[in-house]
């Protein structure tokens, strides 16, 4: 423990390079391949619209031609938003060894606790970010350990986010559901029903002297069912749309959702999951929120029955979620 290389300390001390390690090659570089001077537009939702049949079409339309959407009015106070975001960033700025008490255990199998490299990233280059992973749903998954003590109302804070998310989730799952003609509740049964695991995770984005060599996360779609983020006041995320690479539109205390590869596969392709990466800043620390809404490790996940037939046959393979991560995580097939 310890003795791992945390981003926030090569930042502390690069003058104007960063280390080669660092460096995309040309074809991933964010200078190069950033369509400048256009964000994206992408369909934002308003929550608070009692029409539910126009919520719905929204809701499908954004997760088959986009795979990304942003909610408003969402019924999550700005307050709860804020807290989240200050106990995050006070961790975040304690000194290096108190956030290494909340380091990930090497050779760990679990993604819990404080820690630099996700994944074997592509051609051996690391992402410019440092992260802290913990569950805060349900209530016998969660490890507390992980679960930074400083600052003190780290916990609540939270417990409090965890608990207004329960209403956007649900709303979300039973869009999706009838927008593909199936009942209520007949998505999130498929994605894990209430064993659905909410995995939360902090992005801390440095400052970085090069953000145009440089990526945040490198390229990819999430595992998981759905997301839900929330950023800091500087952008970063962007997605791929129709062969290119375009910043997000940031509006303030939204949430921003990602359709995941579950729900992909739970829909048998109907709806996309959305290719996505982070961006750096010269003067800026950026920081992301995302909740990571999965299936239980054992629970099996593929097509939806109702979704299969003779002109529609499985896209996808089913399998229990766990093996799904492995297999992507490792580069097998899926
Ligand atoms: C991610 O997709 O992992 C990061 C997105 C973000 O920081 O906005
Ligand atoms: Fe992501």
């Amino acid at each position: 423990m310890g003795e791992e290389i945390r981003v926030h300390d090569i930042a502390l001390t690069s003058g104007e390079t960063i280390p080669a390690a660092f460096i995309r090659p040309e074809n991933e570089q964010p200078g190069i391949t950033t369509v400048h001077g256009e964000t994206l537009e992408v369909p934002t939702i308003d929550f608070s619209d009692d029409n539910e049949e126009k919520l719905v079409r929204e809701v499908a339309k954004a997760a088959r031609d986009w795979g990304m959407f942003q909610v408003v009015n969402h019924g999550i106070p700005d307050e709860v938003i804020s807290r989240l975001q200050g106990v995050g960033k006070e961790f975040f700025e304690l000194p290096r060894a108190e956030k290494e008490t909340y380091a990930k255990e090497p050779g760990s199998k679990s993604l819990e606790g404080y820690g630099t490299k996700l994944q074997k990233e592509m051609e051996g280059k690391q992402g410019w970010v440092d992260h802290l992973f913990h569950k805060i749903w349900p209530p016998p998954a969660i490890n507390y350990k992980f679960w930074p003590q400083n600052p003190p109302s780290y916990r609540e804070a939270n417990k409090e986010y965890a608990k207004h998310l329960h209403g956007v989730v649900d709303k979300l799952f039973k869009s999706l559901s009838l927008g593909v003609g199936l009942k209520d509740d007949e998505f999130k049964e498929a994605a894990g029903g209430d064993e659905l695991v909410y995995l939360l995770k902090i992005n801390y984005y440095p400052p970085c002297p090069r953000p145009d060599l440089a990526l945040g996360v490198v390229p990819h779609t999430d595992m998981c069912a759905l997301t839900i983020l929330v950023s800091n006041l500087v952008k970063g995320l962007q997605a791929f749309k129709d062969g290119h690479w375009y910043d997000v539109n940031y509006i303030p205390n939204a949430l921003v959702i990602h359709i995941g590869d579950q729900i992909e596969i739970i829909s048998n392709g109907k709806y996309k999951s959305v290719l996505h990466r982070s961006t750096v800043q010269k003067e800026k620390a950026r920081m992301s929120w995302p909740v990571f809404l999965e299936p239980p490790p054992d629970f099996v996940v593929g097509p939806h029955p109702a979704l299969v037939d003779e002109e529609n046959p499985p896209k996808f393979n089913t399998k229990k979620y766990s093996d799904y991560v492995y297999c992507k995580l490792n580069k097998i097939p899926l």
